[in-house]
């Protein structure tokens, strides 16, 4: 029993260290690892969302970081019709998976750009809303791509981001907040707690 334990505790050490070690040194998700954005997310749901981002039909909405998906298909319907989700991400394989998807569901107007949230081949003010769920922690330089975000939006757009406890690259709202004010994003509201929460801000009009 005794050695169980100790293999367990050092199982569980090892984790912890790999953890922190990817929160001090962020980079994306690997493809490979899909299995986290595939599990349900708690607290961040899909309708938490759709109350703080209020997508109408007809906006041209973009979403950084969609993994395989989880959020772009509703998104895709709630700006139906007449919408559009650009889809940005690093990762080929994350942008194939959720077009694929999109497909066999047959989700209008969804665009895909492979890019990094901090060169984003789009206008200036291009884009009425846009969202980003458990990514901003992983990309290095969080302040530029908050630039870039404040942007393409459109003056009077909307900007979205969402974080997970447990998530190595949790964002807590405090620097959230203070970032965002830097990149020229004002605060409006928070929807949820420290465990999941998502942030509104808005592009000034
Ligand atoms: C943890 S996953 C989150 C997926 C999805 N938003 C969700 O909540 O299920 C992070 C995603 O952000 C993407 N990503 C990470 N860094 C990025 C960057 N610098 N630019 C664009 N996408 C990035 C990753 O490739 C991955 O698809």
């Amino acid at each position: 029993m005794k050695p169980l334990r100790a293999l367990l505790a050092a199982a569980a050490l090892a984790l912890l260290a790999a953890a922190l070690w990817w929160r001090k040194n962020p980079s994306a998700c690997p493809y490979g690892q899909r299995f986290w954005v595939e599990a349900p997310h708690p607290i961040i749901t899909r309708e938490r969302l759709r109350g703080v981002l209020e997508p109408v039909p007809g906006e041209r909405v973009l979403e950084v970081g969609p993994g395989t998906g989880y959020y772009t298909l509703d998104v895709a319907d709630w700006v139906a019709p007449g919408g559009e989700v650009e889809i940005l991400d690093v990762q080929q394989e994350m942008l194939d998976h959720t077009m694929r998807r999109a497909a066999e569901r047959g989700s209008p107007a969804i665009a895909a750009t492979l890019a990094d949230a901090t060169a984003m081949p789009f206008e200036d003010d291009s884009f009425d809303a846009a969202y980003l769920v458990t990514v901003l922690g992983e990309i290095p330089d969080q302040d530029a791509a908050l630039r870039e975000l404040a942007r393409v939006l459109r003056p009077g757009g909307r900007l979205v981001v969402g974080e997970l406890m447990g998530d190595p690259h949790y964002v807590g709202i405090k620097g959230m907040r203070l970032r965002a004010a830097g990149a020229g994003v004002e605060f409006e509201r928070r929807s949820g707690n420290a465990l999941g929460f998502f942030a509104r801000f808005s592009k000034p009009a």
